[in-house]
């Protein structure tokens, strides 16, 4: 019996390092499970590709460990075809976004799972999951989703202006870079300061399109005004605000 390490709470939250005794021990108390969803995507000449999703993981990691609450790989790979012009990005089309989460969801759910809280890093996915959820409730009446994009929740929303201004802008945005040079001190790349092109109010957008309107990727940014002791504000921001809808959500009837 040596080899069984039963799922222990307030320490080990990824699914990928428990095993299956273990999880079965969680479904006993618990149904719910986080999902961090992201993209691989340029963010600008200075802005990490894994941005998106590599701050979801970061932040359902941190509220799983705070919670007791298992969290699923990283769905790394999100819709970001306006984003392909630029070397390094790629994409899953809308359509496979929803059939993979759609899968996912309902291979978990005959497992036992029935709540999916899904923090998401990137715009780009937003329609999708939210389709794929659809989908997924249709054929699973006992299942439950919800979704929370960190940079809009209000309260991150409310900081970042504070904190930049007009120029945080809508991709690359002063506020992602921040919290990433938080978590990844070793990435910092600075950059020198002016606003990259406001948005055009066309969207969606094709690769070649989006690079002639924003030629560096940013979108209406001034990353230059990112800190890492910022990002560290957003990030516990966001946490809080995360972990307060991951409670509520779990104990819905
Ligand atoms: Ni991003």
């Amino acid at each position: 019996m040596g080899l069984i390490k039963p799922f222990a709470m307030g320490g080990r939250v990824e699914l990928a390092k428990t095993n299956w005794p273990g999880v079965a021990h969680y479904l006993e108390g618990s149904t719910l499970l986080l999902i961090p969803v992201g993209s691989v995507e340029q963010h600008g000449p200075n802005g990490l590709i894994g941005t998106d999703h590599l701050v979801a993981e970061a932040l359902a990691r941190r509220v799983g460990e705070e919670e007791g609450i298992l969290v699923a790989p990283t769905l790394a790979y999100g819709m970001s075809h306006h984003h392909l012009a630029f070397p390094g990005s790629t994409s899953l089309s809308p359509r496979t976004l929803i059939l993979v989460v759609n899968d996912l969801l309902s291979n978990f759910y005959r497992n036992g799972f029935r709540r999916f809280f899904f923090v998401n890093g990137h715009g780009g996915n937003d329609s999708s999951l939210k389709a794929a959820f659809s989908e997924f409730l249709l054929d699973h009446p006992e299942g439950r989703t919800s979704l929370a994009n960190w940079w809009l929740l209000p309260e991150v929303v409310e900081k970042e202006k504070e904190f930049f201004g007009k120029v945080n802008g809508y991709h690359a945005t002063c506020g992602e870079v921040s919290v990433t040079w938080h978590l990844f001190p070793d990435h910092e790349t600075p950059i020198a300061p002016g606003q990259a092109p406001d948005p055009h109010h066309e969207w969606p957008l094709g690769p070649d399109r989006f690079r002639s309107l924003y030629p560096d990727g940013r979108m209406g940014s001034d990353p230059s005004l990112s800190t890492a002791g910022k990002g560290a504000v957003l990030f516990d921001l966001a946490t809080r605000v995360i972990r307060e809808r991951v409670r509520e959500f779990g104990s819905a009837p």
